[in-house]
């Protein structure tokens, strides 16, 4: 199973001082130490947290895999054929949402979704539909030639009862399944934690898992002892 981290959040902290610090690209540095198979990173329209300056960076200092989230629109599709990245996952993108909620609608909006994911393979782009684990969406991700799709684990992961989580625990499952018998290869990602990542990562037909949110919230963690000692040091 194959990590790639989200980096968003580290631009997000760095955008509530509206400074240069954190730098996501820094951060993008360190997750590759660390083992990861690569980065991904949302450039959204409002340009909230990542910024057509990190994705340039990110395209340089990346040399594992740099997967690029977007909405399907003109704009974002001109930067992805002038970025290159490895990999263009198309996400719904809502402006008052606060991240992305449900799946992208490809079922309802075949002929734009076709003409933006051969758009960006004619370009050598890997092109994923970030969609809920449902036949009608996962069919149609095979219609318009995706090569993967990306999973939406995000109602898995509010779910609040055992039998809730089990019943969509099936349906990723099945909607693993059905999407790599159509040929699709299968990703997944959304509220994936410490804590409810292991039952995903038994789903064999999924190969790899995008997670941002829980790994940079734990880093503040595992990192607060370390950042103190070192100004009470600096300050002694
Ligand atoms: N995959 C996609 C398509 C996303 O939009 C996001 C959130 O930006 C993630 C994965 C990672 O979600 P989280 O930050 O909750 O781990």
């Amino acid at each position: 199973m194959r990590l790639g981290v989200n980096i968003d959040h580290v631009a997000t902290v760095r955008e509530a001082r509206q400074i240069s610090e954190p730098d996501p690209v820094a951060a993008a540095v360190l997750v590759d130490l660390a083992g990861a198979y690569g980065i991904v990173c949302h450039l959204r329209e409002d340009r909230r947290h990542i910024k057509d300056r990190d994705v340039y960076f990110l395209r340089e200092i990346v040399k594992s895999h740099l997967n690029l989230e977007m909405a399907a629109t003109e704009e974002m599709v001109k930067i992805a054929i002038d970025l290159k990245p490895d990999m263009v996952t198309l996400v719904p993108e809502k402006r008052e949402e606060v991240t992305t909620e449900g799946g992208l609608e490809v079922a309802g909006k075949i002929e734009h979704i076709r003409e933006t994911v051969s758009n960006l393979k004619k370009h050598r782009i890997v092109t994923s539909l970030f969609i809920e684990p449902d036949i009608k969406q996962i069919k149609a991700s095979a219609r318009v030639q995706a090569d993967y799709v990306e999973l939406h684990t995000g109602r898995y992961a509010n779910c609040q009862t055992a039998r809730a989580k089990r019943d969509e625990l099936d349906r990723i499952q099945a909607g693993a399944l059905a999407a790599a018998k159509l040929g699709l290869g299968v990703s997944a990602g959304h509220g994936l934690n410490y804590h409810n990542v292991q039952e995903i990562v038994k789903i064999r037909e999924i190969e790899e898992l995008n997670i941002g949110h829980s790994i940079i919230g734990r880093a503040i963690f595992t990192g607060l002892q370390q950042a103190v000692r070192e100004m009470v040091e600096l300050i002694k």
